[in-house]
């Protein structure tokens, strides 16, 4: 095990090289044709998103053979690109007025800038990932159209009190999941390994992927003054996650009717109750459960590898992310 301080170092080394590569893409844009969107996309790209998906892309290469990172640093930055793009929408869509602790872009620039930016970042991410070969290109594709499917799904089940854990499972891999998954299993393919260590880091991508979705929809009732984001956002939104579904199936009576009741119109007054129903239900530590689930079996599919320094980089990554070790 890596001591966390060693650890903290080597992924901010990664974390630099993608802040670098950023912002040279950022000045190159803004002297050209579409410097306005760049003006507008640069607030959120630029404001202090955590990287998780380039860092996890370059260390995945490194893990699976990569030795430089030239090959793979296009990739890692197109990842980042559709994940903003993605959460410009999403924030839109969302009402959400903080983003990495700043305005979100539809806050600060208007709705229909949010729309033409998001749309912005996603071509020129998605246009350096198409450098790619073409397995690569169909899988970045389906993943996109798997998010699309995923907040599509979450939107149709917004509070409807019926939505399954199944349903939970169906919109968290599209979303969030299927994004790590490609992050890791392309820059294995990248680097050039063997169909099973592409396999098994896609399966370790998608298993925190998962996790790291169930982490924040739980802080997003419990609260947590990192996220630059505010709590309640899901609730106030009537999203369907997952501490919510596992409290509607196991509260009867009296406390699932007033579980119904706060989640249909939630205003700020009913926080104490709602988290004292989800205690009683035994909701919060459910999901605290299948997020250790998620993450052990996640490590297992990394520890098939051969033993690398990124492969702990990559395990501690894992447990810094879910926020096991902080
Ligand atoms: C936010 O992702 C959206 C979710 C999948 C929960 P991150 O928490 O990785 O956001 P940034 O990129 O660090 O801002
Ligand atoms: C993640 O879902 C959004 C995408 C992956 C597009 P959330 O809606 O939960 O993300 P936050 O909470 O706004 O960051
Ligand atoms: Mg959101
Ligand atoms: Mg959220």
């Amino acid at each position: 095990m890596v001591d966390l301080d060693a650890l903290q170092a080597e992924l901010s080394s990664r974390r630099d090289i993608v802040e670098n590569a950023l912002e040279e893409l950022v000045q190159a844009e803004l002297a050209g044709p579409s410097s306005d969107a760049m003006r507008m996309a640069r607030s959120i790209l630029m404001a202090g998103g955590k990287r998780w998906r380039p860092v996890l892309t370059l260390l995945a290469h490194e893990a699976a053979g990569g030795d430089t990172h030239d090959p793979i640093l296009n990739l890692a930055l197109s990842f980042e690109l559709i994940h903003t793009a993605t959460l410009v929408h999403d924030d839109l869509n969302d009402g959400a007025r903080l983003r990495r602790g700043a305005p979100t872009l539809h806050t600060a620039y208007g709705d229909a800038e949010a729309i033409v930016v998001g749309d912005y970042l996603f071509a020129i991410g998605f246009g350096l990932g198409a450098k790619s070969e073409d397995r690569i290109v169909d899988a970045v594709m389906r993943t996109c159209s798997a998010i699309a499917a995923g907040e599509l799904k979450q939107m149709h089940h917004i509070r409807d009190l019926t939505t399954r854990p199944e349903d939970y499972d169906e919109i968290v891999r599209g979303k969030t999941a299927g994004p790590f998954s490609i992050a890791c299993g392309s820059a294995a393919v990248v680097a050039g390994a063997s169909e099973e260590v592409v396999s098994n880091l896609e399966s370790f991508g998608m298993g925190i992927g998962i996790a790291f979705q169930m982490v924040d929809d739980l802080l997003d009732l419990t609260g947590d003054a990192h996220m630059g984001k505010p709590r309640g956002t899901d609730v106030h939104e009537g999203k369907m996650t997952l501490p919510l579904i596992h409290a509607l199936t196991m509260l009867h009576g009296e406390s699932r009717n007033r579980i119904t009741e706060i989640l249909a119109d939630f205003n700020d007054s009913y926080w104490d109750e709602l988290i004292g129903l989800l205690e009683e239900a035994g909701s919060l530590e459910y999901t605290l459960n299948l997020i250790e689930t998620q993450l052990m079996t996640a490590l297992n599919h990394l520890r098939s590898l051969p033993e690398s320094p990124a492969r702990r980089l990559m395990e501690g990554l894992a447990e810094i992310s879910i926020g096991r070790r902080v």
